[in-house]
């Protein structure tokens, strides 16, 4: 198995369509209720794999797609489980008016988390990518982009690998102490399109690189 989608929401969904798409029968899906993710790959018609409970830990690369207050607890739940594995974090650490953060300038969720689980490594990717997004990443012939943070550069370069077939523009954005801006960045995305009426259709692309 390539690697493992933890959840079934919107993020679960998009990131499955791409993966599983260019992976045929070599992602897993968990989800804490089994026939959800039997229903969800079933409704995307797509060739993937709805993981047990035992199993939800069984690749290298673990992408999550919980919400930032539940991943704190579930990473130091999974500890054991996660060691010596890839945990890929999408989370931008929003209150609950989804218009600031709960976390400060010096921090980001992706370096909250590797603090609580030293024996893995933790990727940050996806956190610009809204969920519609995943539909069509292309705005006027331009690609959405994802910038991928690791303090491992052969980590990097796996998430990279992995993330290479999907049609997105996929980035070497550096350590994880970038997602403090990487991060960020969805808040200030969230208020430009909200403006311009297109959230959340909307995405980064850097332009000149
Ligand atoms: N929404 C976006 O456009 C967007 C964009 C970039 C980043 N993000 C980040 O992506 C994350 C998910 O966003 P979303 O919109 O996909 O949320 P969502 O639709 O609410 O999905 C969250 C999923 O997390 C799983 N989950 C919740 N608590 C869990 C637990 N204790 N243990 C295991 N699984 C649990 C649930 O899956 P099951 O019920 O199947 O277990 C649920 O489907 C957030 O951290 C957000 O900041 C979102």
């Amino acid at each position: 198995m390539k690697a493992t989608i933890i959840g079934t929401g919107r993020m679960a969904k998009g990131i499955l369509n791409v993966l599983a798409n260019a992976y045929p029968g070599e992602i897993g899906l968990y989800s804490r209720d089994f026939k959800k993710a039997e229903s969800l790959i079933k409704e995307c018609g797509l060739d993937a794999i709805a993981l047990k409970e035992k199993d939800q830990f069984s690749a290298g690369i673990i992408i999550h797609t919980l919400w930032y207050r539940d991943v704190l607890p579930w990473v130091k739940e999974h500890e054991e489980e996660l060691k010596g594995k890839i945990l890929v974090d999408i989370t931008n650490p929003f209150n609950d008016n989804y218009d600031d953060f709960v976390i400060g300038y010096d921090t980001s969720s992706a370096e909250e988390i590797q603090q609580l689980i030293p024996g893995t490594t933790v990727a940050g990717a996806f956190k610009n990518t809204y969920w519609v997004v995943f539909d069509n990443p292309e705005y006027g012939g331009i690609r959405s982009d994802i910038y991928v943070t690791a303090n491992d550069n052969l980590c990097r370069k796996k998430i990279m690998e992995l993330l290479h077939p999907i049609p997105f523009r996929v980035f070497d954005a550096g350590l994880l102490k970038n997602n403090r801006t990487i991060e960020r960045m969805t808040l200030l995305e969230k208020e430009l399109a909200t403006k311009a009426g297109n959230h959340p259709r909307v995405s980064f692309h850097l332009w000149g690189v």
